[in-house]
């Protein structure tokens, strides 16, 4: 699979770098794939975590490779096996990366931690306010997975780590999960099979079905209810879809005005929607009751979505024809537990019904998947190590300025973190005001505002300055300049 971080400008810095210093870069192919969430909704989704606006800039073709002012070698470590698509972007802007398999128990993690500047964890790795605290040089986290929770996010903005994941690198595998799904309820298959792992020989076509001319019901037209939109149609299906958000349709789909429009009118059934309170249990009895006698339904959300009780009355009284089930409301942690009636009480019933797949959280569970997080968080750490860019950031407002370019080449870039209080724009512009700023952008997220500017004409004695004065201020968390 081609890096897309071949597109990054490779910053100045030692090593392998040295000898692609200040190199250019000239595509925009990584863009002209649409991003590497890969989805065909970065067009037109409104929600700014939906696009990655931050990488046009940086990848500009003109665009100058910037150097820390005060941090001669990034030094990255990269804990529980991150993928080698990440690793490799990494070390090609000359970082010294340090790769280890596994996560490291809590005195380890500290000892490491102390020295780098760049952390890349997946799951299991625990970033708590003890550990990030030891951190000294630290200013940014690669969360090469969806979830953050193993992160103290609050702690991390606070010490001014930005944190950065990868939400929609698996959207596709979800959807592929689904046609699969919606095909092998419809013919019954899972039944079939286990039937014939018994020896049971049972040929039928009673209440099997081809999926060409169904209805599919998308709820939640997001990353994944966008991509199996546009597979459902490939295999003759309409489709219909209901979101919160007024969308446009992909191809011949078309949005229905409220749920129970979609429920009524759906041979299949699919659940896309985040985990919020207002979805919490959104398909229960009354909604069962909606919906067509002999359909289906997917859940590859969240395991609150479904009321599952409410769900195996619908199966039992034939209302549903089946269902496909990847999430639940406990979950194992971890392979080789149980799953019964001790973790969800309903457990043994559920598992008795008929045409009914269940799988344990597996919808974004694909090799491609994972090489597209490595991709996905690497680019973010690249484009805030060397461009300060926080865009898709988890824990920190979003800033993005365009790139200096090579006919600037005594422009500095001033990143400005710092608490969010009255009057600290007013000192930060009394320090800057001697120099042109030629551009300029702030934003806060809470109790956390981050600053970028660039100056221009400026020697190295002006940036020195600059630094010491920027972290002089009582507001300051973290200041960084790059030049
Ligand atoms: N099973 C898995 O392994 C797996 C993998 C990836 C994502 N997911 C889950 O799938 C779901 C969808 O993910 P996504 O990446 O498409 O998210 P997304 O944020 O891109 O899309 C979610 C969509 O749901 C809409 N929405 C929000 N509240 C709604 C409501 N009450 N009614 C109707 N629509 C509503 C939003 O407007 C948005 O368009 C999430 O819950 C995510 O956690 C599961």
């Amino acid at each position: 699979m081609p890096s897309a971080a071949q597109d990054i400008p490779v910053r100045n810095g030692s090593g392998a770098a040295n000898d692609l210093s200040r190199t250019v870069t000239s595509s925009f192919s990584a863009l002209d794939r649409g991003g590497l969430a890969g989805s065909p909704t970065a067009t037109f989704h409104h929600s700014p975590s939906s696009h990655r606006s931050g990488s046009i800039y940086d990848r500009a073709s003109s665009a100058k490779p910037l150097t820390p002012f005060n941090t001669q070698d990034i030094k990255v470590l990269l804990l529980e096996n991150v993928n080698v698509t990440g690793q490799e972007i990494l070390k090609k802007q000359g970082y010294q990366v340090e790769a280890i398999k596994s996560s490291l128990p809590e005195d380890q993690l500290i000892e490491k931690i102390r020295d780098v500047h760049v952390i890349g964890i997946r799951s299991k790795t625990q970033l708590t306010s003890k550990v990030l605290s030891e951190a000294k040089n630290l200013f940014v986290i690669g969360c090469f997975c969806i979830g953050t929770n193993q992160v103290d996010l609050k702690a991390a903005a606070d010490l001014g780590i930005c944190v950065f994941n990868s939400p929609f690198s698996n959207s596709r595998s979800v959807a592929e999960l689904m046609i699969g799904e919606i095909i092998a309820l419809a013919r019954q298959i899972s039944d079939r099979s286990s039937e014939l792992h018994r020896g049971v020989w049972n040929k039928v076509s009673a209440g099997c079905w081809e999926v060409r001319g169904k209805t599919l019901g998308i709820v939640g037209y997001g990353h994944v209810g966008s991509q199996l939109s546009v597979l459902a149609e490939a295999m003759g299906m309409k489709v219909i879809y209901y979101d919160v958000v007024n969308l446009m349709g992909l191809g011949t789909s078309t949005q229905v005005s409220s749920l129970d429009e979609l429920l009524a009118n759906a041979d299949f059934v699919t659940l896309h929607v985040p985990e919020l309170p207002e979805t919490m249990n959104m398909i229960g009895a009354a909604q069962f009751a909606q919906m067509r006698t002999g359909s289906y339904l997917l859940n590859a959300a969240r395991g609150s979505v479904v009321d599952i009780p409410a769900l195996i009355e619908a199966m039992k009284s034939g209302k549903l024809a089946g269902a496909a089930i990847d999430v639940y409301p406990n979950e194992p942690g971890s392979n080789g537990e149980t799953f019964n009636n001790q973790l969800n009480e309903w457990a043994a019933e559920f598992q008795s019904l008929k045409n009914l797949i269940l799988t344990p959280h597996i919808g974004g569970s694909t090799e491609e998947a994972q090489a597209a997080i490595g991709v996905e968080v690497a680019e973010s750490l690249v484009n805030y190590v060397n461009f300060g860019t926080t865009a898709a950031a988890v824990n920190m407002p979003e800033v993005t300025l365009r790139s200096l370019t090579h006919d600037q080449p005594n422009h500095a870039r001033i990143i400005f973190i710092h608490k969010n209080i009255p009057g600290v724009l007013r000192k930060v512009n009394e320090i800057l005001g001697d120099h042109n700023v030629d551009k300029q952008m702030t934003d806060s997220r809470g109790d956390i505002a981050y600053l970028m500017a660039d100056v221009s004409d400026v020697d190295v004695a002006q940036i020195k300055r600059l630094h010491g004065d920027l972290e002089d201020l009582g507001s300051r968390i973290r200041t960084r300049i790059l030049y």
